[in-house]
């Protein structure tokens, strides 16, 4: 018998493969949708990879599409791509004018969809996504995960990045083992679908203050399942998606090759910016610094660690390994 989840998975396929069409088909989706991609330089090959799509301006677009196939009011309600307020039969599209990016499980099923507005006008949510479903739990989804878990095998790395396009433009550039968190902070489960690939993560977050957070806030809990990881910063105003924009290839590898961080030196060079002399400040730093160490699952990987704070302070290991059981305490 099919299950309501069977249906879910078979109404989110039916919508892709919908906006799809709309996209390359329709002449809304090409003058409006397709134009838009094209404005931020993705090429055909990578819009189809990642199975971009358009859902038009009209107000039930989709449902109305939905209807006719067959679909009814609850399963679309439920899906999450459909609403229907009471006084409209025909129902609403969830997502209306907007540029599709498809959200695929590990074995690359269409679990939900993240929906760009064409503008960056203040008025309305940049990116709208798909709600919590009984197929979508986003906490448990990475973006691009499907697309990048083989490179992420081959090279026994993987790259975390903030957003869905920053994913798509590294692909772009060929650099393919790169998944998002899209918008949540990063969870544990998140963390655990790439553990059953790799232990080694880079972070590529935004130079910008949401960025810097999301960056600290994802080390911790790095650390907490075991991985081992590396930071890099880009230019304030540059994400993954301009860097990569601007520069070939070879450069951007290298660039993250070189210029990313033990999180130790991310978190001194952060957290000493506007510190300048000040000892109460400094102290604070550290001690921030050590509360991630205090993370670290590891005996040993935590001693050596410590032993870096050390040198790079000039701090006794003694003192260091007192605070460190001031945090373990606080974390644990
Ligand atoms: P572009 O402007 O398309 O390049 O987006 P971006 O990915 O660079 O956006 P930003 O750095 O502002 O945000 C990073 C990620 O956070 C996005 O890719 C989205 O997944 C998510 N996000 C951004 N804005 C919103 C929003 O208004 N609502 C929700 N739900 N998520 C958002
Ligand atoms: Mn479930
Ligand atoms: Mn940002
Ligand atoms: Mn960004
Ligand atoms: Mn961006």
């Amino acid at each position: 018998a099919q299950t309501e989840k069977d249906l879910l998975y078979k109404i989110h396929e039916v919508a892709n493969t919908y906006f799809q069409e709309i996209l390359w088909d329709d002449h809304e989706g090409r003058s409006i949708g397709l134009s838009y991609f094209k404005e931020r330089e993705l090429r055909d090959d990578i819009i189809k990879k990642f199975q971009l799509g358009y859902s038009p301006e009209k107000k039930n677009a989709f449902t109305a599409y939905a209807l006719e196939k067959g679909y009814n009011k609850e399963i679309l309600e439920k899906s999450g791509l459909s609403i229907f307020p009471e006084n409209t039969p025909s129902g609403v599209d969830r997502f209306r004018e907007r540029v599709i990016f498809p959200i695929h499980s590990f074995s690359g099923r269409v679990l939900g969809f993240g929906a760009r507005i064409l503008k960056n006008n203040v008025k309305t949510a940049k990116y709208l996504n798909s709600p919590e479903t009984e197929i979508y739990h986003k906490s448990n989804v990475l973006y691009g995960l499907n697309q990048s878990k083989q490179a992420i095998s081959r090279k026994n790395g993987c790259l975390l990045v903030e957003g869905y396009m920053d994913v798509i433009s590294l692909h772009m550039s060929g650099i393919e083992n790169v998944v998002a968190s899209s918008g949540t902070s990063l969870t544990t489960e998140q963390i655990k679908l790439i553990k059953r690939l790799t232990e080694n993560v880079t972070i590529l977050f935004d130079g910008d203050n949401a960025g810097i957070k999301a960056s600290f806030r994802s080390i911790d809990m790095l650390l907490t399942e075991g991985m081992n990881i590396r930071v890099l910063l880009f230019p304030d105003g540059d994400d993954p998606d301009s860097f990569a924009r601007k520069h070939p290839q070879e450069y951007v590898e290298k660039y993250i090759e070189n210029e990313a961080m033990d999180f130790i030196d991310f978190k001194a060079e952060i957290l000493l910016r506007d510190v300048g002399n000040d000892p109460i400040k400094k102290a604070e730093a550290i001690r921030d610094i050590v509360k991630s160490v205090s993370f670290v699952q590891n005996a040993l990987k935590r001693e050596v660690y410590l032993k870096e704070v050390s040198n790079k302070f000039g701090l006794s290991e003694q003192s260091l390994f007192n605070e460190l059981d001031v945090q373990k305490q606080i974390t644990q």
